[in-house]
């Protein structure tokens, strides 16, 4: 009853302990601050549009697959995999979906900055996985997203947005500090599988193989073959419960949720000068030798 969002106006972007936030994200602060994780939690961390529906899907199925086909037909992915921050009237908070949450391991996404993450997943000692796409195309996809969310800021034109980007002013902050802070992390919790949008779409079965050792699963050659199908580009586009047909704020008709699913689409939006200063820009935020992107594969 105290959530300044309002359903009637996109929210007003703002500074949260030195990243930018919108309400939605930030409205439900001390019970995100104080969640209870459990041991067997798995987090799902990303910087938005980096991948993170697919890899939901994905370990989803791997864990509930053979749940059979009712679970997947008749629940939004987004319920089965809470989203721990959001806040929105009219419906259930993302910690009180997680703390209801029927079947374990409980799979919980967040787009948070590492630094705000709930210690208790730390000190639980959660396996987290998260899931990195790079810069240009990253950007791409969250600039149409805005455009079709209204429960997200105006996005303004093209060049506005990538602006925008590059000095860190989307809700969840900078891509740049998101990507790094993660990874840095990554350094010092051992429960910690770190992957790339790109190497999965390069060569998926890798990828897979990599997932499942890291998760501890060994599904049959039958139940991968399942997953491997149900999780292509298209079937989670014709699919209810996950292209977010089933989310009002979201109007499809601008820009589908399942937009493109592609590596390089950035060359579509990207002007040879933008090019440029992206690129020049980016030398100097991005300076850990380790941490390598691909934008064309
Ligand atoms: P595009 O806008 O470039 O198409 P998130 O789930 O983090 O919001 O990321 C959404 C992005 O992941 C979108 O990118 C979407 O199309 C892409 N995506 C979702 N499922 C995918 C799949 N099965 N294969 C490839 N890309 C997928």
């Amino acid at each position: 009853e105290t959530s300044s969002f309002s359903i009637l106006r996109r929210p007003e972007l703002f500074d949260f302990h030195g990243v930018s936030m919108t309400n939605p994200f930030t409205d439900n602060w001390d019970n995100v601050q104080n969640f209870k994780a459990r041991p067997d939690d798995i987090v799902i961390a990303t910087y938005p549009k980096a991948g993170t529906t697919w890899v939901s899907y994905i370990i989803d199925l791997l864990y509930f697959g053979h749940m059979g086909p009712a679970r997947q037909t008749s629940i939004p992915l987004h319920d089965r995999v809470p989203f721990l921050e959001l806040y929105v009237p009219f419906l259930p908070s993302g910690t009180d979906l997680a703390d209801k949450l029927p079947t374990t391991p409980r799979l919980i996404k967040t787009h948070l900055p590492v630094q705000f993450v709930p210690k208790s997943f730390w000190e639980q000692r959660c396996r987290v996985v998260y899931v990195a796409r790079n810069a240009k195309d990253n950007a791409v996809s969250y600039f149409h997203f805005e455009r079709m969310n209204s429960g997200m800021p105006e996005p303004g034109d093209w060049s506005t947005f990538l602006q925008d980007f590059m000095e860190g002013k989307k809700v969840f902050g900078s891509w740049y500090d998101h990507v790094n802070g993660w990874w840095e992390k990554k350094q010092t919790h051992s429960n910690f599988h770190y992957m790339f949008y790109e190497d999965l779409i390069e060569d998926y079965e890798k990828e897979i193989e990599r997932l499942c050792s890291f998760l501890g699963v060994s599904p049959s050659a039958e139940e991968k073959e399942r997953v491997r199908v149900s999780v292509t580009f298209d079937n989670m586009k014709q699919n209810n419960m996950t292209n977010y047909s089933t989310v009002p704020v979201m109007n499809q008709e601008v820009s589908p949720f399942m937009r493109k699913g592609k590596v390089g689409d950035w060359k579509n939006h990207f002007t040879v000068a933008q090019n440029e200063q992206f690129d020049e820009d980016y030398k100097k935020k991005m300076k850990n030798p380790d941490l390598k992107f691909r934008c064309e594969i």
